[in-house]
C-alpha cells in the first residue's frame, strides 16, 4: 500500500435541524399545547401568523461530529456502526453530495460512489445510455468507456435489457448495473454504501470479489456495511461510528470484534460466550441471545404494538448441581432509564428440573414503546436471588421504528416513552361537576 494520502478529512461535522411542527393533524401534539394553542387561536391568531417559528420546535441535531480521517491510496476501509450512526452522511460528504457544516475534505482522484440504488442513473435512459452518462460524469472519454463496456454488461448480467430504460429494471437489476458501473469505470476512490443489502447471495459474492480486485489494483475503497463478515474479509482497517463520532478505529477484525462485543451492533443474534460486560459467579453462563419477531425470525426492528421475542441459551459449568434457577430480563431505554425488570416467577414460569442447559423464549406482547433503541440485560441466578450466576448487561437490543398499524403521526422520543391508546369519551354537559367554574374570556 502506498503512503500517498488520497482522502484527508478534518473536523467534519454535519448538522441538521429537525422540525417538530405543532398543531398539524398528523403530528405530535401535547395536551398542554392543545390548550395553549386554543387560547392563542382564540385571541390572537394574527399575532403568530407572521412568525411560524413560534409554532414549531426546532431541534438541532449533529449527524456527524469531529470526524478526522486519513486514507491512503489503495487502502480499503470499512465503516461500521448502528443505524443512524452517520455512515451514509460521512460517505455523502466524502463524495461531495452534501456539504459539511464544519471542517473540510481533501480528495485526490476521481470518486465513484454507490450510495443508494442507482445514484446518478437517469430513469428514462437505457442501461447502455446510463453507462456512458456515468462514465462521462467520472471524467472518462468515450473510448475509455467503450473499452470497459462489455465487461460492465457481462458483470451486471443485463445483456437482454441493455436497451430498456432503467426505470423498468427490477431493483436487483438496477443494483447490478449500478455496482458494475461504479466498480469498472476505474475510479481512484470507490465509495460503496451497503450494496450487499440488495441482490441475491451469488451477486453479493461477486460484488465482494470485485471490490477485492479493485483494491488489489491499488485503488481506494470505502465500504459501509452491516455485514461484519464482509467487512472483516474485505477491509484491512475499519472505523466505528457512534452517534456521529468515531469511537474506534484500527485493524478491521479488532474493530469488528469490539463492536460486536459492545452490544452496539445491529445484529439480532449475539454470541454471549465472551461478552465483556457481565458479572456473576459464572457457574451458569449465557451462550447466545437473539431478538425475534412473532414468527420466530431473527430481527431487531419492530413497530409499536408488535410482539417482541427474546430467545437465549444458558449452560451450567461442570460443578453445578442445582435443580432450580431463576431468570430475569431487564429492559432499559437508550438514555439509560430502567423500564422494567421481568422475572420468570411473575409470569408463573420456573425451571425446577434444570439439568445443565436450557434454551428459552420470552414473548413481550404488544410492545407499546415510542421509537427508540431499547437494551436488554439477561440475568440468571439462584432461586433465593442471593447468588448471581451470570448477568450480562445490555447484550441485546431492538429498535422501535414507527407506529406500524397503530399510528402514522410523528412520535419524537422527547414527547414520551409509552404509546397508550386510552378510551376517550364525550360526556354530556350535564355531567360537569357542579363546582366547575365556567371559562372566563379575559377582556383585551
Ligand atoms: N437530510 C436529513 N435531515 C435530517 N436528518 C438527517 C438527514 N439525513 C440524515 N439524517 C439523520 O442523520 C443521522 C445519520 O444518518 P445516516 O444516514 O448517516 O446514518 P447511517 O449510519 O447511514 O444509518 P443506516 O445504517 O441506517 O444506513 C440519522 O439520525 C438520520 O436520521
Ligand atoms: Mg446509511
Amino acid at each position: 500500500m502506498s503512503t500517498e494520502v488520497v482522502i484527508l478529512a478534518e473536523n467534519l461535522g454535519k448538522r441538521y435541524f429537525l422540525t417538530h411542527r405543532r398543531g398539524g393533524r398528523s403530528q405530535y401534539t401535547a395536551l398542554r399545547d392543545v390548550i395553549a394553542d386554543g387560547v392563542r387561536n382564540f385571541f390572537s391568531a394574527w399575532l403568530f401568523s407572521k412568525d411560524r417559528s413560534r409554532w414549531t420546535d426546532k431541534e438541532e441535531f449533529w449527524a456527524l461530529r469531529e470526524v478526522f480521517l486519513e486514507v491512503k491510496k489503495g487502502e480499503v476501509i470499512g465503516i461500521i456502526g448502528r443505524n443512524g450512526a452517520g455512515k451514509s452522511t460521512l460517505l455523502k460528504i466524502l463524495s461531495r453530495i452534501t456539504e459539511p457544516t464544519t471542517g473540510c475534505v481533501g480528495l485526490k482522484g476521481r470518486v465513484a460512489s454507490l450510495l443508494e440504488v442507482g445514484t446518478g442513473f437517469h430513469p428514462e435512459l437505457t442501461g447502455r445510455e446510463n453507462i456512458f452518462l456515468n462514465g462521462a460524469i467520472l471524467g472518462m472519454t468515450q473510448a475509455e468507456i467503450r473499452k470497459k463496456f462489455d465487461e460492465i454488461v457481462a458483470f451486471a448480467e443485463i445483456e437482454k435489457f441493455l436497451d430498456t430504460p432503467v426505470k423498468h429494471y427490477s431493483s436487483g437489476m438496477y443494483m447490478r448495473l449500478a455496482f458494475a458501473v461504479a466498480a469498472h469505470l476505474e475510479p481512484e476512490i470507490l465509495v460503496i454504501d451497503e450494496v450487499l443489502a440488495v441482490g441475491d447471495a451469488a451477486f453479493q459474492k461477486k460484488c465482494l470479489g470485485k471490490m477485492g480486485d479493485v483494491a488489489k489494483e491499488g485503488r481506494t475503497v470505502l465500504f459501509v456495511s452491516h455485514n461484519m463478515a464482509a467487512v472483516t474479509q474485505l477491509c484491512r482497517n475499519a472505523i466505528h461510528l457512534q452517534n456521529g463520532r468515531v469511537v474506534d478505529s484500527g485493524p478491521a477484525a479488532n474493530v469488528v470484534n469490539r463492536y460486536l462485543a459492545s452490544g452496539q451492533s445491529d445484529a439480532a443474534t449475539v454470541d454471549l460466550r465472551d461478552f465483556p460486560t457481565r458479572t456473576g459467579s459464572g457457574t451458569v453462563r449465557f451462550e447466545w441471545g437473539e431478538m425475534r419477531g412473532s414468527e420466530g425470525e431473527a430481527r431487531r426492528d419492530f413497530s409499536i404494538g408488535e410482539d417482541v421475542i427474546v430467545a437465549f441459551r444458558f449452560q451450567a459449568g461442570a460443578g453445578f448441581h442445582e435443580r432450580q434457577v431463576r431468570l430475569a430480563i431487564q429492559l432499559r431505554t437508550s438514555d439509560g432509564i430502567s423500564l422494567c425488570n421481568m422475572a420468570d416467577m411473575d409470569s408463573d414460569f420456573a425451571i425446577k428440573d434444570f439439568c445443565g442447559a436450557e434454551t428459552i423464549s420470552v414473548r413481550l406482547p404488544d410492545v407499546r414503546l415510542y421509537p427508540d433503541t431499547y437494551y436488554l440485560s439477561l440475568w440468571v441466578g439462584s432461586i433465593t436471588n442471593i447468588d448471581v450466576y451470570d448477568w450480562v448487561r445490555d447484550c441485546l437490543s431492538f429498535e422501535i421504528v414507527g407506529g406500524g398499524q397503530l399510528t402514522t403521526r410523528t412520535l419524537p422520543r422527547s414527547a414520551g416513552l409509552l404509546f397508550w391508546t386510552p378510551t376517550w369519551t364525550r360526556l354530556p354537559a350535564a355531567s360537569s361537576p357542579s363546582t366547575a367554574r365556567s371559562f372566563q374570556v379575559p377582556t383585551l
